[in-house]
């Protein structure tokens, strides 16, 4: 059952204290890609929830959610579009800025991946303070698109990022310290 795979997802997750800064805790997934049973739960887990939804567009963010976001999208026969650091796409782009602890960020799509009307569904591996996620969101939302649900493999419940997200669905498969 579920709880079967999601206790095998969570724990091929490793943990690894004080990276990048002191004082983290991150969540690395490389390990979860080592296990291909974990691995494919994973994908399984988001493709029974989502195939009948009528996405036509996965947005997966840089990094992680290209790992997570292709094999979705191939399973539910939708596209990929990638939400790229800035400066990466070398097409014409839309950005949306996001603030970070200090200063800013940034992440940029091509022009034309979308169009109005579409259904998408948001991916990454990870959700801390949901503000990549807000500006993937609002990037989406500029062009007319309806971002259906964001989807994570992991939630840091405690920085409340899902609380940045206002009404707009989270899904997680495991929550974490
Ligand atoms: C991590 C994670 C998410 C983001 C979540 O990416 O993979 O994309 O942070 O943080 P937030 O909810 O506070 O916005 P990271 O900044 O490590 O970039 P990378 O994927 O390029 O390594």
């Amino acid at each position: 059952g579920t709880d079967h795979r999601i206790a095998r997802i969570s724990s091929a997750i490793r943990v690894i204290p004080n990276f990048p800064k002191p004082g983290i805790l991150f969540q690395d997934i490389t390990t979860l890609l080592l296990d291909p049973k974990a691995f494919k739960d994973t994908i399984d887990l988001f493709v029974e929830r989502y195939k009948d939804k009528e996405i036509s567009v996965v947005a997966g963010i840089e990094a992680r959610g290209f790992i997570f976001g292709p094999p979705i999208a191939l399973a539910i026969g939708a596209k990929f579009v990638p939400m790229r650091k800035p400066k990466k796409l070398p097409g014409e782009v839309i950005s949306e800025e996001y603030s970070l602890e200090y200063g800013t960020d940034k992440i940029e799509m091509h022009v034309g991946a979308v169009e109005p009307g579409e259904r998408a569904l948001i991916i990454d591996d990870l959700i801390a303070t949901g503000g990549t996620l807000c500006a993937a969101i609002r990037l989406l939302e500029r062009v007319g698109v309806k971002v259906v649900e964001c989807a994570c493999v992991i939630e840091l419940p405690e920085l409340e990022g899902r609380k940045r997200l206002g009404d707009k669905p989270l899904f997680v498969l495991v929550e974490a310290a």
